[in-house]
């Protein structure tokens, strides 16, 4: 298979170091017991092994909440993954500029592309020009992202910040690579600074979106991945409210929900905007009662939905990881 080919041939393997269950990373309440997520560190030493039709992770596992319906809750990291069949339902087609278009364009849920237009149109009132860089991935074209990293820098760099095919949000149909039409592109270092960064750090939560893979040491060596300014995930309103509110590294939170564990309120929380409706439930087990919140782009392709854009912005050739 000539994409596992390349892989293989711009890759040197690394020794294969099982990593067990290590530390436990999560911030829970001691009263509730949460069972310790693998520890990055452990997980990116295992060997990644590629045969002439596959590739995965030494001991990855699929995720527990892998079905159509749970796509806001699942857990994707170097260790949980989707199978290679996981197709999302109810896809769309989305111009790079954010239009939903039957013409074609990226290809998002339904879900998350009407919450993306709408991002777009808000952000635009503030002069923040948002372009898509990356929407839904397929595995196979997962496969061509990660070969084509690993062509670049080697397979033990590439996996810091590409997610091996299987591993990637972008399977999920609800995650997508933002950048700026007018400004900074992604791969500028200046990007995760730049207006239309910030605007996204403070505003994508209103629409449902959360920053998966944050800046910092701290944060780097809690979501596997390197910073990413660019790639944000669709997890609906409610749910990117709480995250945020939670202060948590969204892999953290997501191991925690799934097992249990009671909410976290961080005293940042104060100062974000709850969803229309929404009541935010006290922590227990005395809460204090302050934590109680009270254009149409000319572009139209003409090929049918695909993966990919038919009209490519021309200052990114290359697809961020
Ligand atoms: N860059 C992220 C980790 C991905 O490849 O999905
Ligand atoms: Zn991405």
């Amino acid at each position: 298979m000539p994409l596992l080919a390349l892989i293989l041939g711009a890759s040197a393997l690394g020794a294969a170091l099982p990593g067990g269950g290590v530390a436990a990373l999560g911030i829970a309440p001691s009263s509730v017991s949460v069972p310790p997520i693998t520890a990055c560190s452990e997980i990116n030493k295992r060997r990644i092994i590629i045969t002439r039709t596959s590739i995965g992770i030494q001991g990855a596992v699929t995720t527990k909440n892998w079905r159509n319906t749970q796509w806001a809750t699942s857990l994707l990291d170097p260790m949980y993954r989707l199978s290679s069949s996981y197709r999302p339902t109810n896809l769309v087609a989305i111009t790079w500029r954010g239009v939903i278009s039957p013409k074609g364009g990226y290809l998002l849920k339904r879900e998350a592309a009407e919450a993306l237009s709408a991002m777009f149109a808000e952000a635009k009132l503030s002069n923040i020009q948002l372009k898509i860089l990356s929407a839904y991935r397929s595995y196979s074209t997962q496969v061509r992202v990660f070969a084509g990293w690993v062509a670049k820098s080697g397979l033990q760099q590439a996996r810091k910040y590409s997610a091996v095919p299987g591993h990637s949000e972008h399977q999920l149909g609800t995650t997508v690579d933002l950048g700026s039409l007018t400004g900074v592109a992604w791969s500028n270092p200046k990007f995760p600074t730049s207006p239309t960064a910030l605007w996204l750090e403070a505003n994508a939560y209103k629409f449902g979106f959360i920053r998966s893979y944050p800046a910092g040491a701290a944060n780097i060596a809690l979501s596997c991945y390197g910073a990413e300014a660019w790639h944000w995930r669709f997890v609906g309103k409610g749910l990117a409210y709480e995250i945020v509110c939670s202060a948590q590294v969204p892999r953290i939170f997501l191991w925690n929900r799934q097992n249990g564990a009671e909410r976290v309120i961080a005293p940042s929380c104060d100062l974000l905007t709850p969803p229309e409706g929404y009541v935010l439930p006290s922590p227990s087990p005395t809460p204090p009662a302050s934590e109680t919140p009270s254009e149409t782009p000319s572009d139209s392709p003409s090929a049918p939905p695909t993966e990919s854009p038919s009209e490519s912005p021309t200052e990114t050739p290359v697809t961020p990881p």
